[in-house]
């Protein structure tokens, strides 16, 4: 099966009432994680590259890679997605490689930092729309700011701050009907990266889950039922994979992430997108420091390249079964850009 739009999968994801992850990748082993988690749990997946990832690979080997991935599992639906992306051209360059799906992030101008206005988020947005919808490519859009940096991107608002960019459901509405993207990124208090809480128990000191603005998402969902929204800093942090790194050598402060049920709360109202980078890193470096740390004398890649492919593959294999894609995947049959751009018209 050729790449599919990423309207499609959320299409379906929201007949089916479900929601599907969207893993970041860099190299060919999360790929195969991935691929071979959709392939065992039948599901169908997004597959998505930041502009760090595509400036890391050099673009055109994940591109390779991509259509390497669609050709080994036929059966299953896949798209291939810019994450944040920071302006028209970006989002030029990356269907012009052949991506199904581009993030135009109008949420933040184009060094990926500062806060846009409102009008210039609709304005870039809409830009994006105009260019991507008669190409059969679909457009995600993100209103209100994600707290947290991650690797330059992100605003790095602290937490007071990050209450005063939540997205505002009533500006969603219009947002939606000025810009005609296909999915939404909402903020509701999530963010990229392993520490996305400064919420303490006062009284024990032990750190708790960030506090999300659920009732944003229920009221989007209420105002726009047919809205694909977008969870972005979605990874959960698991504790056993944290201390796995700090086990073999690591030092990672305690952390929490995003509870799966949150998530699957956001899924029951409207959210078919599920952004998860950091919970494959933690895998995959947990794994990679236990073969240095219990056979120091290995130096083959292939010895903690294999265990750091299957623990990530685990990560793969659960946020499938517990978003509820898995099952999925032949449930239809994948379209075409081609197929995609009459749906435009
Ligand atoms: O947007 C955040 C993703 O986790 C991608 O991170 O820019 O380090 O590739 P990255
Ligand atoms: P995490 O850092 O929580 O995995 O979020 C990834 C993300 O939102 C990518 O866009
Ligand atoms: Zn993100």
């Amino acid at each position: 099966m050729p790449l599919v739009p990423m309207r499609q999968i959320l299409d379906e994801a929201a007949k089916g009432g479900y929601g599907v992850g969207a893993f970041n990748v860099n190299n060919m082993e999360q790929i195969q994680a991935i691929m071979q988690a959709a392939n065992d749990t039948n599901s169908p997946v997004i597959i998505q590259a930041s502009r760090g990832a595509l400036k890391y690979s050099k673009m055109i080997y994940l591109k390779k890679l991509m259509e390497a991935a669609a050709e080994e599992f036929p059966h299953i639906p896949v798209s291939m997605h810019l994450d944040h992306g920071n302006s028209l051209e970006t989002c030029k360059e990356a269907i012009a490689l052949g991506f199904t799906s581009v993030m135009m992030d109008g949420s933040l101008a184009e060094d990926g930092k500062s806060p846009n206005t409102y009008e210039q988020n609709v304005d870039i947005t809409r830009r994006v729309v105009e260019y991507a919808h008669p190409l059969g490519v679909t457009v995600e859009g993100e209103l209100g700011c994600l707290g947290g940096i991650e690797d330059g991107h992100g605003a790095g608002l602290s937490a007071d701050e990050v209450d005063a960019h939540l997205t505002d459901p009533a500006q969603a509405e219009d947002f939606v009907a000025k810009t005609g993207l296909d999915a939404l990124a909402v903020a509701i208090g999530t963010s990229h990266g392993a520490y996305k809480s400064g919420r303490k128990d006062p009284v024990t000191g032990e750190m708790l889950p960030p506090n999300l603005a659920m009732e944003r998402i229920h009221e989007i969902h209420k105002r726009m039922p047919n809205c694909h929204m977008v969870m972005h800093g979605s990874s959960s942090v698991p504790k056993e994979l944290v201390d796995i790194i700090n086990q073999y050598g690591g030092n990672m402060p305690d952390t929490f992430g995003i509870p799966v049920e949150q998530i699957q709360d956001g899924i029951k109202h409207g959210v078919r997108k599920v952004n998860v980078d950091t919970d494959s890193r933690l895998a995959i470096t947990g794994a990679i420091r236990k073969v240095f740390v219990e056979t120091p004398g290995k130096f083959d890649p292939r010895d903690y390249l294999k265990p750091a492919r299957d623990a990530a593959y685990a990560v793969y294999v659960a946020r499938m079964n517990a978003f509820g894609q898995a099952g999925h995947a032949t449930d239809y049959k994948g379209i075409t850009l081609e197929d995609a751009k009459a749906y435009y018209k």
